[in-house]
Formats: structure tokens, C-alpha cells, sequence
């Protein structure tokens, strides 16, 4: 089933130049790229993002970080796009991300771990509107 997610490289992946590498990868594997942006977060729009773990201990750690610095925002579409995503992604703790993913290759710690991407439908439908209210 064609399915669209969100898809983030976040500020140390852009900092690191690896907006790139992650495209490509997008592009390799035979997504359709439906819109793409580099923008600044501020913190109204990263707390609603990330709403779902406002009780968690490093909500504040996690909004400082991803209002930090500019970010790609893109909404990719294709065949179980959500949950094939977070596989090309890996595991969220890079440490734990298998080689090939884009953590395992190319991140070390937990938090500036390059990329996002919606964890469910739900998530994805929110996400997409929240980034890119016109699609
Ligand atoms: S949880 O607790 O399982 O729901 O959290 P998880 O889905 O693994 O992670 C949610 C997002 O928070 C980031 N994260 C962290 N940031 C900073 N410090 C710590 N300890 C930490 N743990 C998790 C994690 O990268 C997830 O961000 P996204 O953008 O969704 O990948």
C-alpha cells in the first residue's frame, strides 16, 4: 500500500552535510520525494512534534536540540513508506543501529542521531500537516 511519512534530517545531520546522503538513499531506494524543505524550527511547532513525549525527562534536551539549527523537513511517498523508513533509519539509540541504517553508519549518540520519521499512520497524518499544512 502507497503510504506518505515525514521524514527529518535534523540539525547535526544538516550541520554534518549529510542532507546528501540521505536524500540519496531516499532516491536509491525508490521513494517519491512529495515536498522538501530546509527550515528553523522554533518552539511552539517542535513541542507540538514531539507533543507525544512531553512527560518524558528529555523533552526540554530534545526541543533545545531540534530547534538548535536548520533542518530538511520532506514528505516521501511509497510502498509501506512508514514503516520501511524507519528501517532504512535503524534502531533510535545509534550505538544499537545496525550497520547499513543510516544511525548505524553515521551517528554515535543518542540524541543527534541524523533522521526522523513518523512512527505510524496516525503520527505521519499529524506530522505531514503540522510541516506542510497545504499537502
Ligand atoms: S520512547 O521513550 O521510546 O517513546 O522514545 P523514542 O521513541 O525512543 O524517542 C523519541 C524521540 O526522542 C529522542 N530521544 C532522546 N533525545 C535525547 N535524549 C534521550 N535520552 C533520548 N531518548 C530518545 C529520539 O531520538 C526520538 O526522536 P525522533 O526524532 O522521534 O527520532
Amino acid at each position: 500500500m502507497s503510504e506518505r511519512t515525514l521524514v527529518l534530517v535534523k540539525p547535526d545531520g544538516v550541520a554534518r552535510g549529510l542532507v546528501g546522503e540521505v536524500l540519496s538513499r531516499i532516491e536509491r531506494k525508490g521513494f517519491t520525494l512529495v515536498a522538501l524543505e530546509l527550515r528553523t524550527l522554533d518552539r511552539a511547532t517542535a513541542e507540538s512534534h514531539y507533543g507525544e513525549h512531553a512527560e518524558k525527562p528529555f523533552f526540554g534536551e530534545l526541543v533545545d536540540f531540534i530547534t538548535s539549527g536548520p533542518l530538511l523537513a520532506a514528505v516521501i511517498e511509497g510502498r509501506e513508506a512508514i514503516s520501511s523508513w524507519r528501517t532504512m533509519m535503524g534502531a533510535t539509540d545509534p550505538a544499537k543501529a545496525a550497520p547499513g541504517t543510516i544511525r548505524g553508519d553515521l551517528a554515535t549518540v543518542m540524541s543527534e542521531n541524523v533522521s526522523h520519521g513518523s512512527d505510524s499512520p496516525e503520527s505521519a497524518a499529524r506530522e505531514i500537516a503540522l510541516f506542510f499544512p497545504h499537502l
